[in-house]
């Protein structure tokens, strides 16, 4: 299969992240298939894509990963309209607010891992199947450096995206057979709404500013900077690309050194 004519299956695709990939997979030729809970912001990414791409293979599907029948739906509409994924970028994910565990309620922890893990199970559940073996089929995940190193009052989210990088070696080793592979990316601060939205609300708790606290997390990066969604699209490309056509079960961090601290 040409890198050219593989059909790419992007969660989150009206996200930060999930837009810019839809542009990158778009502008190498591939049938997209655009995914999202928030639709306005889906149709908009899908209508920017045509207005570039005459003529580009587009599907966008509403959709609830944290949902199983929401996703069902979507795989099987993926199974009509292509018959087949080589792709799949799990970019969908939530945040949490700062919470301490004691005063966590049960309805916030489920939300974030019912998105951010149990929603990668179903859509790996619902989709694995349609992957073709033996043709370098791939499946990149996002986890993130909060699931390599923990943060207090960040316990649902950190925990959801460890369980994204065990989750990820679980599944290569049992592909591996089927020459699917599965990966993840583990971005750093990248610039997104979703940082800013964390962000926002941290340096309201801390009584600073938003630029105040950004610089004072810049200045923990070794590369004191963030990173952009280009540079997890990057990530996401090569790991789905015939030059990883060797790696599997591996987590790929970029997050400018971050984690080293
Ligand atoms: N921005 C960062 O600094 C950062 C760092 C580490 C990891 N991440 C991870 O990167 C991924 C992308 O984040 P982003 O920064 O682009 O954020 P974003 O908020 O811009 O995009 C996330 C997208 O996921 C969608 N989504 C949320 N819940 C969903 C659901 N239940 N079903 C379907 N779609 C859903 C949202 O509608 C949104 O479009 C997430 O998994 C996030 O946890 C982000």
């Amino acid at each position: 299969m040409s890198e050219k004519d593989r059909v790419v299956v992007i969660t989150g695709a009206g996200g930060g992240m999930g837009s810019i990939a839809a542009h990158a997979f778009a502008a190498s030729g591939n049938r997209l298939v655009l995914a999202d809970l928030a639709l306005d912001r889906l149709e908009e990414v899908a209508a920017e894509l045509r207005a570039i791409h005459t003529g580009a293979e587009i599907l966008t599907i509403p959709l609830n990963i944290a949902d199983e029948e929401s996703v069902a739906a979507a795989a099987a509409s993926v199974r009509a309209w292509a018959g087949r994924v080589d792709v799949l970028a799990n970019i969908a994910g939530t945040e949490q607010s700062g919470t301490a565990v004691v005063d966590m309620t049960t309805a916030e922890w489920d939300r974030v891992h019912n998105i951010n893990l149990r929603g990668l199970f179903f859509m790996c559940r619902a989709f694995v199947p349609l992957m073709p073996h033996h043709s370098n089929a791939a499946i990149v995940n996002i986890a993130s450096w909060w699931g390599r190193r923990a943060h207090g009052l960040y316990s649902a989210y950190c925990t959801s995206k460890a369980g994204v990088i065990f989750f990820t070696q679980s599944l290569a080793m049992e592909l591996a057979e089927l020459g699917i592979r599965v990966n993840a990316v583990a971005p750093g601060n990248i610039n997104t709404r979703m940082l800013q939205s964390v962000m926002k609300k941290y340096a309201q708790e801390l009584g600073m500013s938003y630029e105040e606290l950004m610089a004072e997390e810049n200045s923990k990066i070794p590369l004191h900077k963030p990173g952009e969604p280009e540079d997890i699209v990057d990530a996401i490309e090569f790991l789905s690309s015939d030059r990883a056509s060797y790696i599997t079960g591996a987590t790929l961090d970029v997050n400018g050194g971050v984690a080293l601290t």
